[in-house]
């Protein structure tokens, strides 16, 4: 079996709980993105479930194996081709569950499609062991994001009622980010996650699991990026997110309980900071049409409680057509969103890269002038921005005397200019500066003899 996803990015995943192998191929890499086994390995240990009592008992080494699409370290373009091994599955205790359903799962609902054929060991293609592969695709999208300046961070915001500390959807601090990395589990406040830790491991003694939620922030997204309707954000993340399994809602910013406000709260006012339009306040998730507005873009999945758990349950037997009671035997995880957090990160990577593939493939003359309008507004704000700054330093030159012409400074900023420009460019560039720093001279002689009247 294989299940594919994707627009720009093409990602197909293939394998089952306990066949020999699950697989990712993951097609559209850009070049040169920079990934390693070692590297994807030790993102993926961030998902198997560790030796604790809140995690299954089905231990994994999630090694995976890159059979293709590296040449020297990077992408070369061709499909990254991604083999992880199953070594760890017990087989037998599935044989029940092939003609009574566990409440919960997807046993049922793969019965009734493929006439009881389908192989549901481990829970078969339904089972959380896919989002092995998802994740190791997933990592190297986080590497091309994180090339961008685009970083995503997921923490376990909540299990049953316990609530980990909330991102300032305005701003991601790294000292959230740390405690995310070094904290036992990934929560922002270490006592919420042993308070979740020993809640977990109580609910599983009594034979039972519990719901999570995972919230995700993606920091460094530039504004203008998605598009309306199917081709927006929130679209194209839910599409991925809700392929994970378990997932059963997701919110963007204030969401659901926005719903329960009024207009003049839930907006966020428009501002202008350092020069450039921002928000006073991230209801909108970062999100507004489906287009990035600039700010993080933060939204939320809600994980069910595990389906199954050791508490003898009502179901059918499908066969005999009769009810009976069942007792689920194997290892289970008794909170999915416990592992869950990387899987989120790495399904938000695959989304966001599909969308920036598209703004950085405009396939239309049309799709190409909205790129370049995206560019002028960006680049716009930042001119006049210099040219403020520029008059600032003709009133300090006037103030202290100095002439407005520094053939040094002139000669820095050119070096610096052509250093850093693309070689293709690089005359072109130079050119516009010379521009740029006649216009500037001409402000700060205005300014400076503002400033002397
Ligand atoms: C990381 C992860 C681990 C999971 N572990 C289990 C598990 O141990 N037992 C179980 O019954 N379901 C587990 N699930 C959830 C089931 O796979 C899922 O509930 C089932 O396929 C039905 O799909 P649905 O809940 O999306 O409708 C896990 C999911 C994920 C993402």
């Amino acid at each position: 079996m294989s299940s594919e996803w994707g627009k720009n990015l093409k990602l197909e995943i293939s394998g089952r709980s306990h066949e020999e192998f699950i697989s990712a191929v993951l097609t559209g890499l850009p070049k040169g993105i920079s990934i390693s086994e070692e590297e994807m390995h030790e993102f993926l240990k961030r998902r198997s479930p560790g030796t604790s009592n809140a995690v299954s008992g089905r231990r994994e080494e999630d090694k995976p194996l890159i059979l293709g699409g590296i040449t020297g370290g990077k992408t070369d373009g061709s499909p990254l081709k991604i083999r992880i091994k199953n070594t760890n599955a017990e087989s037998g205790v599935y044989e029940r569950l092939k003609t009574v359903p566990r409440p919960g799962h997807a046993d049922y609902t793969a019965y009734i499609k493929w006439s009881g054929r389908e192989d549901m060991r481990g829970g078969g293609k339904f089972s959380g062991r896919m989002t092995a592969p998802i994740c190791a695709a997933g990592f190297a999208a986080i590497k091309f994001l994180e090339e961008q300046g685009i970083e995503i961070t997921a923490h376990i915001s909540s299990v049953g009622t316990i609530k980990d500390t909330p991102f300032n959807p305005l701003f991601i601090s790294d000292g959230e980010k740390e405690a995310i990395k070094s904290n036992t589990i990934p929560v922002i406040s270490e006592a919420a996650g042993e308070e979740m830790l020993s809640y977990i491991s109580n609910v599983k003694n009594q034979g039972d699991s519990t719901g999570g939620t995972i919230e995700c922030a993606i920091t460094g997204l530039k504004p203008g990026i998605g598009d309306a309707l199917f081709d927006g954000i929130e679209s194209s993340l839910s599409s991925i997110i809700f392929a994970i399994p378990g997932v059963k809602g997701i919110e963007f910013g204030s969401g659901f309980s926005g719903s329960e406000n009024i207009g003049s709260v839930n907006n966020d006012p428009f501002i202008i900071k350092d020069g450039a339009v921002t928000c006073a306040s991230n209801n909108a998730g970062g999100i507004l049409g489906g287009i990035s507005t600039g700010l993080p873009v933060v939204f939320k999945a809600a994980f069910k409680p595990t389906p199954s758990i050791a508490l003898e349950q009502k179901s059918v037997d499908l066969e005999a057509m009769e009810e009976c009671t069942l007792n689920i035997l194997g290892r289970h995880d008794p909170c999915i969103a416990l592992r869950a957090a990387p899987v989120i990160e790495a399904c938000a990577a695959l989304s966001i890269m599909d969308l920036l593939l598209e703004d950085n493939n405009p396939a239309t003359i049309e799709k190409c002038r909205e790129k370049i309008d995206r560019i002028d507004s960006r680049i716009l704000p930042l001119l006049a921005e210099r040219f403020r700054v520029t008059d600032k330093i003709g009133e300090l030159k006037a103030a202290h005397n100095l002439p407005v012409f520094n053939s040094d400074r002139e000669k820095a900023i050119l070096e610096n200019i052509s250093a850093s420009a693309d070689k293709s460019c690089r005359a072109d560039i130079a050119s516009i500066y010379m521009k740029i720093m006649q216009h500037s001279k001409a402000r700060q002689n205005t300014a400076g003899n503002k400033k002397e009247n």
